[in-house]
């Protein structure tokens, strides 16, 4: 049988493939764990805007410049597991909010509503 099993890792050990601490330089994008080491002097605009995320998330970088599908598709060989459920993004960014437990996503929904609800009054209870 071929093993199908996903390694998984916690911030902290993707945190020592810095490239300084090691030489390696592991990065995570939406909860995925990669070691970009061999592709950083490939990456148009330099290897630089990689390594400034070596040990950390960097989705919101990689999301911000917008990549093509041909990027995202490229970027996959370089998987080299997934992060643990509680390190996740949605897990990690749980925070109380007037007194109930909350993701980030659900935050943002909440803090939104008031401004739709100045745009179009009470159809947005
Ligand atoms: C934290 C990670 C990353 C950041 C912050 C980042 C940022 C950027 C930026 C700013 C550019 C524009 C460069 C320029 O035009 O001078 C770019 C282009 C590009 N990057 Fe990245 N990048 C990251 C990771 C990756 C990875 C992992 C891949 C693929 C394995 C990749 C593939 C590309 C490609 C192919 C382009 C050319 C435009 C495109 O096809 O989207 N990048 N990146």
């Amino acid at each position: 049988m071929i093993s199908s099993e996903v390694k998984l890792y916690t911030l902290e050990e993707v945190a020592k493939h810095d490239g300084e601490k090691d030489r390696r330089v592991w990065c995570v994008i939406r909860d995925i764990v990669y070691d970009f080491t061999d592709y950083l002097e490939q990456h148009p605009g330099g290897g630089e805007l990689i390594t400034e995320f070596a040990g950390k998330d960097g989705t919101v970088a990689f999301d911000d410049f917008g990549h093509s599908s041909d990027a995202k598709n490229d970027m996959k060989q370089y998987k080299i597991g997934e992060l643990v459920e509680e390190d996740k993004r949605a897990n990690r960014k749980k925070k109380i909010v007037n007194g109930n437990e909350v993701t980030a996503e659900t935050a943002n929904v909440q803090t939104r509503r008031p401004f739709f609800k100045i745009l179009c009054g009470s159809c947005v209870a």
